[in-house]
């Protein structure tokens, strides 16, 4: 379960403080999709750069299975990152010189994986996503922009988090390929548990979502 309660981000920039987040409380249940869309610039990116302790709010909790992350240590953040929370991007963010295979081993690694089950686990994310071996040994370059985004999801989704974080994930692909993606990524959280939150401007992805929140100019309010 995640709770967000109150939380508040503002950047001071040289036209003025800008209140990206603003007193923004919800939850989310375990297994769990939930859209969240808004304008260009109404803060959907720094909510989820919050969540992921990617930056740090001004005020407000944030908790997981409860865990608040503000009371977390150094050592405690680090696992959260790389265990905890996963990440699904636009344009995939993969490692270019790496395989698929090697890119979902190499999160297990940061993950602090046993070692002696990274190679099969990374095969059963790969193949919960539809990937072949054959396709597991090529490199992003050499497939598409679909079975790119497959990998992101096996290795965002390879460590067991407890919160997956997309920030536009179909937004480089078709509306097909986008909504296959979309369909994938709510087969694993339900299948796993883990709640996905998902940013997109596409209505039909959002329509896809359990549940759907817009944010406007700061302030997140769930839509019917
Ligand atoms: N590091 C920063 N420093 C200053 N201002 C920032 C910073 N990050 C975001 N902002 C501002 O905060 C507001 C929200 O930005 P954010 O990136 O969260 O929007 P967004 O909803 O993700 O937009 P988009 O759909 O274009 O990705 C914007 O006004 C933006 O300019
Ligand atoms: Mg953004």
């Amino acid at each position: 379960m995640l709770s967000v309660s109150h939380l508040n981000k503002s950047f001071s920039t040289e036209g003025g403080d800008v209140h990206a987040v603003r007193d923004v409380s919800f939850s989310a249940a375990n297994g769990e999709v939930v859209a969240i869309v808004g304008a260009s610039g109404s803060g959907k990116s720094t909510l989820l750069s919050l969540l992921g302790l990617l930056d740090a709010p001004d005020s407000g909790s944030i908790d997981i299975d409860g865990t608040q992350l503000a009371h977390l240590d150094a050592t405690g953040r680090t696992k959260y990152r790389a265990s905890d929370v996963g990440f699904v991007f636009q344009s995939f963010n993969l490692i270019p010189n790496l395989s698929a295979l090697e890119n979902v081993l190499l999160a297990l690694e940061f993950a602090q994986w046993p070692k002696e089950s990274r190679e099969s686990r990374a095969r059963e994310m790969l193949e919960m996503v539809g990937l072949n071996d054959q396709k597991a040994q090529r490199r992003p370059a050499k497939l598409s922009g679909g079975e790119q985004q497959r990998v992101a999801i096996a290795r965002a989704f390879a460590a067991n988090p407890k919160l997956i974080l997309a920030d536009e994930p179909t937004g480089s692909l078709d509306r097909s390929t986008g909504q296959k993606i979309v369909t994938l990524l709510r087969q694993a959280a339900a299948t796993r548990g883990t709640t996905v939150l998902v940013v997109t401007h596409d209505d039909k992805v959002a329509q896809q979502a359990d549940r759907r929140f817009e944010i406007e100019d700061g302030v997140l309010s769930e839509l019917a």
